[in-house]
């Protein structure tokens, strides 16, 4: 067991204290749970432009700086990462501004509001020499361990399709007030790509899955929200993106489909992921976290199964969490955060580490194409 007094403490520094803020620095407040981890990570500033948001981050012991100005927490010595939680809009500036101070980032996706401002971004990332990776935490949970595993030992036969989706609900009420999430100026021209996409992108690009051809269908559903203010406002941005896409799966062009939708009826916040062939296939959705649905055909009697497995806490950074309970939300950002630090001090040791610069790049290239491909009702070449 590691003595927690002698290894090194990384201090991080929050820009953004809103619904993501606020979920790292749960993270960072039970770090204690991580078994043997090479070190020990602490929030020590939040920036915000909002008092409130400032005033919820006075309850966290190690926090030493509050300020609505972010420039102050990038200026101070005893910063060593920071994490980013805002507007899209404000992406390319704020990460160019912490990679100049040279801090390393973990940079909430989907990492610049569109395919320039994340290429820029990259760029910077790599002449900086600063750490770098992008928010994406599913592949951390025990179900995505286990599919990207499956990949791995080759047992698909011919590959059949790929589906990966993440699905919400939480815009089907059209008296919901506007935010910034549902307008292009902050959020972006690719509107729920921008919110949803990196979360369907990082698995099949991870595997090696790139996109050669997008065909999308994109939808507005609800063009005018409350503005809460007793008027309304245009609410223009994409709410539901289907991309069909062709990938190289072992020299076998394949169809694959990411969705991306936040008015997904009955859903809450499923992602999931469907891996088929003509020998063995895998499913798996945050709908049922602990069910992991493997497939397998019987190539001489022809029996087909789909065989159901539980899982339990068999997350790639352990813990002192029972191996029997469930996994949740909380768990897999604190495991995203743990592949991060773990790779930041070269100790990753064959764990899965968060996404990189090249895949938000990536994730963009496919967005871009498929604006265009919306725009002109065809496919587009990558
Ligand atoms: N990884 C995930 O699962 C996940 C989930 C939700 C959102 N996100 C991403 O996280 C980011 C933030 O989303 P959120 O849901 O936390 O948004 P949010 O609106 O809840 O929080 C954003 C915060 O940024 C603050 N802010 C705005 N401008 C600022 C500035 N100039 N300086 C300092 N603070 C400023 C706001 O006051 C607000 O508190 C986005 O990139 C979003 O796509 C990721």
């Amino acid at each position: 067991m590691s003595d927690s007094s002698t290894k090194p403490t990384v201090r991080v520094g929050i820009i953004g204290g809103g619904l993501m803020g606020k979920e790292a620095a749960s993270a960072f407040g039970r770090w204690f749970v991580l078994n043997d981890f090479p070190v020990n990570a602490e929030l020590v500033g939040v920036a915000d432009l909002s008092e409130p948001a400032l005033e919820w981050f006075k309850q966290v012991p190690t926090v030493r700086l509050l300020t609505t100005d972010y420039h102050e927490l990038l200026a101070d010595p005893d910063v060593d990462v920071i994490y980013c939680a805002i507007p899209h809009h404000l992406h390319e500036k704020v990460y160019l501004d912490v990679l100049a101070a040279g801090k390393d980032l973990l940079a909430e996706k989907p990492f610049g509001i569109d395919l320039a401002a994340a290429e820029k971004i990259a760029a910077a990332a790599k002449s900086s020499g600063c750490f770098v990776r992008c928010s994406s935490e599913f592949p951390f949970l025990p179900g995505t361990q286990r599919v990207i595993d499956f990949v791995k030992q080759d047992r698909l036969g011919v590959p059949i399709q790929v589906v990966c989706a993440f699905h919400h609900s939480s815009d089907l009420d059209p008296n919901k007030t506007i935010n910034w999430k549902r307008q292009t100026q902050f959020c972006g021209e690719i509107g729920v790509m921008g919110d949803l996409g990196m979360h369907v992108a990082h698995v099949p690009l991870r595997l090696g899955w790139k996109p050669s051809q997008v065909y999308a269908q994109l939808q507005q559903i609800y063009t005018e929200r409350p503005d809460g203010k007793g008027g309304s406002a245009a609410c223009d941005t994409w709410d539901n993106a289907l991309l069909h896409l062709d990938v190289d799966i072992n020299g076998k062009s394949t169809p694959m489909r990411w969705e991306t939708k936040r008015l997904a009826p009955g859903e809450t916040d499923s992602w999931s992921i469907e891996i088929l062939g003509t020998d063995a296939g895998i499913r798996f959705s945050t709908k049922n976290p602990k069910t992991l649905w493997t497939f397998q055909r019987d190539s001489e009697s022809g029996k087909q199964e789909w065989v159901q497995e539980d899982l339990g806490f068999e997350v790639p950074f352990k813990t002192i969490t029972g191996g029997i309970f469930e996994v949740g939300f909380p768990d897999v950002l604190q495991q995203m955060w743990a592949g991060f630090m773990a790779e930041r001090a070269d100790e990753l040791n064959g764990r899965f580490g968060c996404a990189t610069p090249e895949e938000a790049v990536a994730s963009h290239q496919v967005f871009a194409a498929a604006l265009e491909s919306q725009q002109n009702a065809r496919a587009v070449s990558l």
